[in-house]
């Protein structure tokens, strides 16, 4: 398990390149498999998580070819940067297999998304129960309620769902949202699917996240007929059959924010290329009344923060709403901001392991149910703190950013899930991060 070691103080300067949106090329990946013929997928992180689903992938009789990375320097990024990912292409080359294994699911729990795919183009799926994890229970109740009333059919054997299709897929008109608001994936999940049903499918209280829209906007080139995306009501006529296509995925709005974060609390000056702030407008309304200031030009974003930040109050909601996975970010900022800030967590309410560590990094932060209060602090220290989740790691980079004296990181093969290059892409800007291999660090022991 590799660690970063962080040596604080820095202001991070200069421009990054924002990567394609995880959590829309995964889906993406899982719908692929859908269409005769090959998909091409650009712009598709270099991740555990895409690698993951590439293995998944070539498991369900896909060949899966990653052209070579484009040079930085074609779009006017200096040679310090990473290079750009070459496009991803999937091809079906045979339709046997219908298993996701537990393997799989239990180190990528978007493995769920090749449930609806697998249903409807190949009549059966054996998907591992994800179980929970870091942030909470995660259930998947409402992506196999979705399914069901599509018709499929579902039992529970040896911890996998097991789901089968007699004959096709039917449209109807569904709601699918929850005790918390609407299911992403779940949405994901049954909209793919419905684009091979018999019909129509209406889906009321669907999430609204620009990933759904994405995936919706790539099962269209492959021939599918959606209307609605990016609002609840979803309608989906049902076609024969899906053809391969082309796609760029839309820009990663998780990474955008958590650099702009990074900048603002670093109190630096970035210049983010290839981002969508349309995507992140609750996000900049409230990083305003911090103190953040924001301005775009055409899709790049330029961040500077010159002033002390101040205190704010935010709760989490599903699109458009401040979205959960910034949530741990805005933590680590208003950790240093003046006076008392109030952070409610409403779609995941367990989502707080966090707390923890940024308060050995001299944090002033309590918990209350699903509510933090923070009080502001004069600094952050360095210290030893582990990663407990993809999110909450990239809150303590922006601490250790920040803080005075160097900070190690545990097990970050948590950013490594979700963040591309992560130090690759902060050393560019100036921040002092090294990362030590787990061989390495056993033999300095020795
Ligand atoms: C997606 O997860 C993202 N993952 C998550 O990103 C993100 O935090 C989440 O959406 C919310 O925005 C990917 O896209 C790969 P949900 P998903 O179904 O779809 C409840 C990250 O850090 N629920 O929208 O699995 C659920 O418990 C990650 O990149 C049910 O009750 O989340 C939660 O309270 C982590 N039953 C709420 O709905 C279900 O069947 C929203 O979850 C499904 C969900």
């Amino acid at each position: 398990m590799d660690s970063f070691l962080i040596r604080g103080g820095c202001r991070l300067k200069g421009r990054v390149e924002i990567s394609g949106s995880k959590n829309a090329a995964l889906p993406e990946m899982a719908i692929s498999t859908m269409g005769e013929g090959k998909t091409t997928l650009k712009g598709v992180p270099r991740l555990s998580d895409t690698d993951s689903m590439c293995k998944l992938l070539g498991e369900l009789g896909c060949h899966v070819y990653r052209h070579e990375p484009g040079t930085p320097t074609s779009i006017g990024m200096s040679a310090a940067h990473p290079p750009l990912n070459g496009p991803l292409e999937i091809t079906v080359l045979e339709d046997k297999c219908c298993e996701a294994r537990y393997d799989i699911v239990k180190t990528m729990r978007a493995s769920i998304c090749v449930l609806g795919p697998l249903l409807a183009r190949r009549g059966k799926a054996v998907v591992a129960l994800p179980g929970g994890c870091a942030i909470g229970d995660r259930p998947v109740d409402l992506h196999i309620r979705g399914l069901r009333k599509l018709g499929a059919e579902f039992t529970i054997e040896n911890g996998n769902i097991v789901g089968t299709v007699r004959g096709r897929l039917k449209g109807c008109r569904m709601y699918l949202g929850g005790a918390q608001g609407p299911t992403v994936l779940g949405t994901i999940n049954v909209m793919a699917a419905a684009a091979l049903a018999e019909g129509e499918t209406v889906i009321v209280g669907a999430a609204c996240e620009p990933e759904v829209s994405d995936c919706a906007e790539l099962l269209n080139k492959m021939g599918a007929r959606i209307r609605g995306h990016g609002t609840p009501e979803i309608r989906i006529e049902g076609v024969d059959r899906l053809k391969g296509a082309e796609h760029r995925v839309i820009p990663d709005r998780i990474e955008t924010g958590t650099f702009i974060m990074a900048a603002a609390i670093t109190n630096g000056e970035l210049e983010l290329k290839h981002c969508n702030l349309d995507h992140l407008i609750a996000v900049i309304d409230r990083l305003e009344e911090v103190g953040v200031k924001i301005t775009r030009e055409n899709g790049t974003i330029f961040v500077s923060s010159s002033r002390r930040l101040q205190a704010i109050e935010m709760t989490t909601q599903p699109y458009p709403g401040f979205p959960t996975d910034l949530q741990a970010q805005l933590m680590a900022l208003l950790s240093l901001a003046d006076g008392i800030s109030v952070i409610t967590e409403r779609i995941f309410p367990d989502r707080f392991l966090h707390v923890g560590e940024l308060n050995r990094m001299g944090a002033s932060i309590r918990k209350e149910g699903p509510t933090a209060i923070i009080h502001g602090a004069k600094e952050l220290h360095g210290a030893p703190v582990m990663a407990s989740d993809l999110r909450a790691s990239a809150a303590l980079v922006m601490a250790a950013l920040v803080a005075k004296g160097t900070t190690r990181l545990d097990r970050v093969y948590h950013i490594d899930r979700g963040y591309e290059k992560i130090e690759q892409k902060l050393i560019a800007v100036g921040a002092d991060i090294e990362r030590i291999s787990e061989r390495i660090s056993a033999k300095a022991a020795a």
